[in-house]
């Protein structure tokens, strides 16, 4: 049962009691009510990592200017409390101004100490068109935090500006809360949600939809290389210019902390932007981030591109991604199902749910950690009976396309490392760092050479060794599945004279460079 308190002392003995009896976290979500999906979604996330969830509700005059709304502001405290109840929050604090030592007007801000974040983040984005909203905010975010304690509070990305403030506001006054953001929850139209939606006609509504398609343009060029402030808020104007409703008000790209207009995207972007859809002010924005860089390293058999590739994951904190283990995890999945190596159709089927997850084992030594379904098979995928199989099973062409697919998801992310004969060229076309790792046919002969002696194996001939490698080099370039091919853009590593841990380092530093150069 919810518990609905409206003054400040009650809500302090009653937190004060749970905490005597009670080790587990309080979360709080302010708001200021007319709760929607974006609301809710930060409560959900507040009670999955909280003991005890307080949400407040409180329209705070001291951030609304005399011109703006506070009088209109929607007020439904019994639906609120509803959702409330049904969410399972335990308590409700929704106090009057005056419990807030918040006079009910719009000269709030001249009766109370108030709390004044830095000017370089208040007078840029909004800021600039609601000078002391921000100092409303701060302030009654500290009194709420004050009052509450919580351990984490959580608030909406919409915000972006007030989130970035808030973030700034407890790290200057070292105030002892874990601030927790919130993604934007959108209506299916695009259009984030807002209490202020409620304002809008119909057809407002349908041209507000533009906002978020224009967001989504920004996305796509940017995916695509874009990187210019200009050339990103020109392709958000351009749309919508188009909509007689819609007025921009601003769009700006800034960074994401500090809120100051950036040129280029060197590694994150906020664009935000406010406009009016007739009489309504609704903002929206979009965090654009460049992934971590992906390194593709293709070559040739017997190049050392294993041994590479694995010191490199480990030294450089990207994933490795043993797609040798992806394939062995297939064939173990198919053999556990009991289906035939020569049913592709059945193998095909069982694919289509696959949930295959790849993680860094915790030392180098280790192979790649490998579950399927949330069963862990590092060590069930490395038996004879699935080496035996796995070159049968990655022939066919249902599992090779389901597991680049799958690969090519993971890289969207970026912040891994793949080797093989096509990574650069077709599985990670877009990979920021790309290496052709090869020797020649004679230093690789030489090296298979020492590595069979080691292994006591000692009437091997050179010459046949190297006949051998060049004719495998020839079949490889030529197969029709994923022919080993250097890509335009790699960087040649030819590593004849390069001692294992040379080639490593020059890599390294190559990344290094590319990460400094963001
Ligand atoms: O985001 C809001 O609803 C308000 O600005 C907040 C954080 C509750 C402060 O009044």
């Amino acid at each position: 049962m919810v518990l609905l308190l409206r003054t400040i002392s009650e809500l302090r003995s009653h937190l004060k009691g749970y905490r005597q009896a009670n080790q587990g976290k309080i979360g709080l979500v302010p708001t200021m009510g007319a709760l929607h999906q974006g609301h809710l979604s930060l409560i959900t996330k507040a009670i999955a990592e909280n003991s005890l969830v307080v949400v407040s509700i409180f329209v705070n005059p001291l951030q609304f200017a005399p011109t703006e709304d506070l009088a209109n502001y929607p007020r439904q405290l019994e639906q609120d409390l509803q959702l409330c109840e049904s969410m399972g929050v335990d308590l409700v604090f929704a106090p009057t101004p005056e419990e807030m030592n918040s006079r009910g007007d719009t000269n709030a801000l001249n009766n109370k100490t108030t709390v004044i974040p830095p000017q370089s983040m208040t007078q840029v984005l909004c800021g600039k068109y609601r000078p002391d909203h921000f100092t409303g905010v701060a302030s009654i975010v500290t009194q709420l935090f004050n009052i509450i304690q919580p351990d984490k509070a959580y608030f909406g990305q919409k915000d972006a500006q007030q989130l970035a403030i808030i973030r700034r506001l407890v790290q200057d006054l070292n105030i002892p809360v874990a601030i927790v953001p919130g993604s934007i929850i959108r209506e299916a139209s695009g259009l984030a949600l807002s209490s202020r939606n409620q304002y809008l006609t119909k057809l407002e509504k349908k041209e507000a939809a533009k906002i978020y398609e224009s967001l989504q343009q920004v996305k796509l060029a940017f995916t695509e290389g874009e990187i210019n402030a200009t050339a990103l808020i020109d392709l958000v104007k351009q749309k919508l210019a188009n909509s007689e409703e819609v007025k921009i008000q601003y769009i700006e790209l800034v960074d994401p902390v500090s809120l100051q207009a950036i040129t280029q995207i060197k590694q994150t972007g906020l664009l935000a932007i406010a406009v009016y859809v007739g009489s309504t002010r609704l903002i929206d924005n979009i965090v654009l981030q460049k992934r971590q860089p992906i390194i593709a390293i293709d070559g040739p058999a017997g190049a050392g591109k294993s041994t590479v590739t694995r010191s490199l994951a480990h030294q450089l904190g990207l994933l490795y991604l043993d797609t040798g283990a992806m394939y062995r995890a297939v064939t173990w999945l198919v053999q556990s199902s009991g289906i035939a190596i020569n049913d592709h159709q059945a193998i095909a089927n069982l694919l289509q749910d696959l949930d295959l997850k790849l993680t860094s084992p915790s030392s180098i030594d280790l192979p790649t950690v490998v579950e399927i379904d949330g069963q862990d098979v590092t060590t069930a995928i490395r038996t004879l009976e699935v080496t035996a199989n796995v070159s049968a099973i990655a022939a066919i062409s249902a599992v090779r396309e389901k597991l680049v697919e799958m690969q090519q998801q993971w890289g969207e992310q970026g912040g891994l490392i793949a080797e093989g004969r096509d990574i650069g060229t077709n599985v990670f076309p877009h990979a920021e760092l790309k290496i052709f790792l090869t020797a020649t046919a004679s230093e690789r002969a030489r090296r298979r050479l020492q590595d069979l002696q080691a292994q006591g194996i000692n009437d091997i001939d050179l010459q046949q060794l190297e006949q051998d490698i060049q004719r495998r080099d020839e079949q490889d370039s030529n197969r029709a599945i994923s022919p080993l091919k250097k890509a335009d853009d790699a960087i040649e590593l030819i590593t004849d004279n390069l001692s294992i841990n040379q080639v490593i380092d020059k890599i390294a530093q190559l990344y290094r460079q590319l990460v400094a150069s963001y």
